[in-house]
């Protein structure tokens, strides 16, 4: 029998530590979190991708009274991003969540401590445009930290990619 090992590289940051770019692009996903339809959850995510022609794409969690309608984030920013800019590539993607159902206190301390992760099925539905236009790389917001992966295959190893 083989054994092999998958590994993925995090790394750790703080905000002040991120390229001015980079910064914006997480100030545009927590930005994002705003505009979030989450009465159900009252979990307001923000995602912001960073497109190759420079522009930056938001979007937030659209939820549903018949739950499995909604949709999250960051499915919310890629197909947003990639209808009204097909044939584009991803190059970045930033994350954010907070739990304040006042949107109006949307400071420092109402968002998530940890850095927040996208759900399975955003990871497999990223992976499609990461295929088609090479790395996309991850920027998860947390107050306490910021977690940066360098694609999104990273986050999804032994990915259904064959059909
Ligand atoms: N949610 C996202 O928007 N992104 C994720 O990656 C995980 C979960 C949303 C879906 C739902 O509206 C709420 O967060 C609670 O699960």
């Amino acid at each position: 029998m083989k054994e092999f090992e998958i590994k993925s590289t995090v790394k750790e940051c703080s905000i002040e530590e991120l390229s001015p770019l980079d910064r914006h692009l997480v100030e545009c996903a927590k930005e994002a979190t705003l505009r979030a339809y989450a009465p159900f959850s009252k979990y307001y995510v923000g995602a912001a991708i960073l497109l190759d022609n420079g522009k930056i794409v938001e979007g937030s969690n659209q939820e549903n009274a018949a739950y499995p309608s909604g949709t999250c984030a960051e499915r919310t920013a890629a197909f947003f991003a990639s209808s009204a800019n097909p044939g584009v590539a991803f190059k970045k993607i930033a994350i954010a969540a907070r739990t304040s159902s006042d949107p109006s206190k949307a400071g420092k301390e109402e968002f998530q401590n940890k850095p927040v992760s996208p759900c399975g099925g955003c990871r497999q539905a990223l992976l499609e445009y990461e295929y088609l236009y090479g790395d996309i790389e991850v920027l998860l917001f947390g107050n306490d930290k910021i977690y940066i992966l360098p694609s999104i295959k990273s986050l999804l190893p032994l990915a259904f990619t064959d059909f």
